[in-house]
């Protein structure tokens, strides 16, 4: 019955990861606002994670600008690494090694750069100042694949998102050396790696992306350029951290698939990714690839049980299958040949021992169901132990999802983005739920999951929430700039 889910398996650099269980990067909403250090409330987050026998752990992404955060509360790279800075991050990593069943998860720190998916308001830049990104194209722009998407969505991506300002070669160099930086601090911290966001429509899958880089220069999308940015990051990193210290990537597999027939999906969108991830494979200094799928114009990897998207998360686990055997088929040394990080979707125990047996991934990334079942791995062993004859409970979902409805009636139209902004709104009021109580009672159980927690209350719990730091007036003007710039719009376009 146990396929393998709680046998190690030794990275490229040398570390081994003690079981195929990984808590995926899920945002956490929980620094201050316009980014900040780890506090409290991570510690006692991570705590929990910790104590129940993950392999391993990765941290919600760290902007590494404080320019380009994702939703204003994010952990972020301080911009000089001296000891007082370092701090926080280190007690992070202590806390996430802290484990209690003796299973010594891994702490990797996910890197990030939105790019042009940092929005005004939150993205930690002074209003109307746009951000920086490989071409001047704006989010839910100038692709063909996005006309007669709606006006609401129109409208939220014109209040949301700006025109960003092309990246010069100089604010090139910045980035890469911010991401060295960023590596370098999770080092020094003690994490035992980075994962770099090459997903999700953020800034390092923008450069690979033809829809957001039309740049002609030496990081275009051309084939001897395409992974040019990353390569060029990746090579930096490795001069300055251990050989040992793990790196890697998390990639969309969906990105790039033009809307068309099954054929030209198959030609176009896999093939390109695939060759991507044949590069990335070759340069030998990468631990892990994580296979995803989605962006903010089409956050499938949001996608809930029932709704369509989720044909799309089958296609990451058929994608990541494709990706398993051209690798192992390549003429890479199989020490040096990445890990297949799979992640969205897998959801009961049968689906992460098909996803081992079928070799469709080499370890296996949940995210939503450890909010809700932080202690997924422990309960997995249980019931591996104790299931010598029923094996009843393994096609049963590990964790059961909320019914959230984005809209308040069915005559609204429904927007993929608040859709997903409203389910990460629960899921990270979920987080906090959890944190709190680690902080109360650092041996208590996590109070009981709300499932009534509906998409009005989970979206007030993220948004109006302060800690001592933060005054609430702050969070009274954010949200009169929003409504003012959302009325604006709406009166502009009529
Ligand atoms: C609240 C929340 C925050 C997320 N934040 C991140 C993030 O910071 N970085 C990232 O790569 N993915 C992020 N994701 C996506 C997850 O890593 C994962 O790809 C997605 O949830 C699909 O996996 P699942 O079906 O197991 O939940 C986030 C997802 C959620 C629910």
């Amino acid at each position: 019955m146990d396929c393998g889910i709680f046998n190690s398996v030794d990275l490229p650099c040398g570390r081994s990861i003690e079981n195929r269980l990984v808590k995926t990067a899920m945002y956490e909403h929980m620094a201050n606002f316009s980014g900040g250090p780890p506090n409290d409330f991570h510690y006692g987050l991570y705590s929990e994670w910790a104590k129940h026998g993950w392999g391993m752990i990765i941290t919600g992404n760290v902007p590494v600008s404080p320019q380009h955060l994702t939703l204003g509360r994010d952990m972020v790279v301080p911009p000089i690494l001296d000891v007082e800075d370092i701090k926080p991050f280190r007690r992070l990593a202590q806390v996430i090694h802290g484990a209690v069943d003796g299973t010594r998860p891994l702490a990797i720190m996910q890197l990030s750069h939105a790019g042009r998916q940092s929005s005004n308001f939150l993205g930690g830049r002074p209003l109307f100042v746009p951000p920086l990104a490989p071409s001047p194209i704006r989010v839910g722009a100038g692709h063909d694949e996005n006309y007669g998407r709606g006006a609401i969505s129109d409208l939220m991506f014109h209040a949301l998102f700006q025109v960003p300002t092309e990246m010069t070669t100089h604010d090139i160099l910045n980035v890469q050396s911010s991401f060295v930086r960023g590596a370098l601090l999770a080092y020094r911290s003690g994490f035992d790696g980075i994962q770099l966001h090459a997903a999700h429509g953020y800034l390092l899958a923008q450069f690979m992306n033809p829809k957001s880089n039309i740049r002609t220069d030496k990081y275009s999308v051309a084939p001897q350029n395409v992974t040019r940015m990353l390569s060029e990051i990746v090579q930096a990193m490795r001069k300055v951290v251990p050989t040992t210290f793990i790196i890697g990537i998390k990639i969309n597999s969906a990105d790039y698939i033009p809307s068309g027939s099954a054929e030209e999906v198959f030609q176009e969108g896999e093939q390109r990714v695939l060759d991507h991830i044949r590069t990335i494979a070759s340069w030998g200094m990468i631990d892990f690839i994580e296979i995803s799928g989605g962006d903010y114009e089409n956050p499938d990897f949001m996608a809930c049980s029932g709704s369509q998207t989720l044909g799309r998360q089958a296609f990451f686990a058929q994608f990541s299958r494709t990706v398993m055997k051209d690798l192992h088929q390549s003429p890479v040394p199989l020490s040096s040949v990445p890990l297949i990080l799979l992640t969205g979707g897998l959801r009961s125990y049968s689906h992460l021992q098909a996803a081992l047996m079928s070799k469709h991934a080499d370890l296996l990334g949940i995210g939503r169901g450890a909010v809700i079942c932080p202690d997924l791995p422990k309960i997995l062993r249980l019931q591996l132990q104790n299931s010598k004859s029923s094996s009843a409970w393994a096609d049963k979902p590990f964790a059961r999802e909320p019914d959230i409805e984005s809209r308040p009636s069915k005559w609204v139209p429904s927007v993929k983005l608040i859709g997903a902004g409203v389910g990460t709104a629960w899921y990270v009021s979920r987080m906090r739920d959890i944190a709190i109580s680690q902080i109360e009672n650092p041996r208590a159980e996590p109070p009981l999951v709300d499932y009534n927690r509906g998409a009005l209350i989970a979206l007030l719990r993220m948004w109006v929430w302060f800690n001592s730091r933060i005054p609430p007036i702050w969070i009274l003007g954010i949200f009169t700039v929003l409504v003012v710039t959302v009325w604006y719009s709406v009166i502009a376009l009529l």
